[in-house]
């Protein structure tokens, strides 16, 4: 036996071995992170495959600083700082790389980077690469982050904090407080909104308009495509040095080919269908959330539900369950969370009925 088979040997043993799978396509999904139900709607395919018909190129050919920078890729940008109101924007390829490129780049010598314990493994994979100091943080702890930050025995060149608008395993939104330690201690604020962008805010555009706090040159918002957005890919919000810089240093940005023209020209179309939208959409979002807490009793703040299990096994077999009778959820186990749990997602496709079964199915 090799050293990779035994590896496997142990996390099989206990109950961790973890593969990718073809699911019936015809189980109702409450499981991924699609959730406005954009990737089902046809119109929105028709129509951004006609716009890219338009375009000279299809295909980004390049890294966007050689020339794979295209019109589709501009017109995107502008799209997402108007809304948002930064002054600057860039794509990246996915979320991963945007979280490398952040962290990678920023991060100097003599500077210091907070990091809640719950963000993304793209940010804590990119901590290993940093020249400066990291610390990490308790999950969404405002008063562990002051106390970090005031204990300083050094006074760093740059204080970065990084948090996640709303956080992909328990749902839960980072408090306002972060923005206001940020402002205290002159620092800048990295908000990894790949579960918040589409699904909370008064425009649904995530963490800052949810508490509406105005962009200011310290706030970096870094958002993803694969999931309200219906497609794939991600962007950086941000002042025009920071981003200025990310083009000049982020090898994840540099020296990678272009984000998929076809995906952000879909997320464009997406993005436009759920700002026209967007008062129909919150209202179904309050809707699912009711229907939680009614049968539930859990207080959901996104479109992610976790149900603590605390049992590998017991996640896969409920899983298995509801898999027979046609719904799909998510079992999430160790490494991932620290004690198991049935990640259920209320995305705004399911129909109320079926929302109905799996809650009564999940409350038992
Ligand atoms: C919080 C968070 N950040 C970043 C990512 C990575 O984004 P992407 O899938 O676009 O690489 C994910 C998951 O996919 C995520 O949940």
């Amino acid at each position: 036996m090799n050293y990779y088979e035994k590896e496997l040997n142990i996390i099989e043993k206990s109950n961790r071995l973890r593969n990718r799978k073809l699911f019936d396509n015809k189980l109702i999904d409450l499981a991924s992170n699609d959730y406005l139900g954009l990737s089902t709607k046809k119109s929105l395919l028709k129509k951004t495959y006609k716009k890219l018909k338009e375009e000279r190129y299809f295909s980004p050919k390049s890294s966007m600083l050689v020339n794979g920078y295209s019109n589709i890729h501009n017109k995107f940008e502008k799209k997402l700082c108007k809304l948002n109101k930064f002054e600057q924007g860039i794509v990246v390829g996915s979320g991963f790389l945007a979280n490398i490129a952040l962290i990678e780049s920023l991060i100097r010598k003599k500077d210091i980077l907070f990091i809640d314990e719950e963000y993304h493994a793209s940010g804590m994979l990119a901590t290993k690469l940093v020249q400066g100091e990291v610390v990490v943080f308790k999950h969404n702890d405002t008063e562990d982050l002051e106390n970090k930050i005031s204990s300083l025995s050094y006074t760093p060149n740059r204080i970065v904090i990084a948090i996640e608008g709303v956080y992909s395993m328990g749902g839960d939104i980072a408090p306002k407080e972060f923005n206001e330690i940020a402002s205290k201690h002159n620092a800048i604020l990295i908000v990894d909104e790949a579960h918040s962008s589409g699904v909370i805010g008064k425009n649904l555009l995530g963490w800052f308009d949810y508490y509406g706090i105005e962009p200011q040159s310290n706030h970096i918002k870094m958002g993803t495509l694969g999931k309200a957005y219906g497609s794939y890919g991600a962007y950086i919000l941000a002042s025009h040095s920071i981003i200025s810089f990310l083009e000049n240093r982020a090898k994840t940005i540099i020296y990678s080919t272009a984000p998929s023209l076809f995906d952000i020209a879909l997320a464009y179309t997406n993005l436009t269908y759920l700002q026209k939208y967007k008062k129909k959409i919150k209202k179904r979002i309050a809707k699912n959330q009711r229907i939680v807490k009614k049968y539930l009793n859990i207080d959901a703040k996104s479109l992610i539900v976790p149900i603590e299990i605390g049992d590998n096994k017991k996640v896969i077999d409920m899983q298995t369950e509801l898999i027979e009778k046609g719904y799909l959820v998510g079992a999430i186990r160790q490494p991932t969370v620290s004690k198991a749990i049935i990640r259920m997602i209320i995305k705004l496709d399911i129909k109320e009925k079926d929302l109905k079964v799996v809650v009564r199915y999940l409350k038992n």
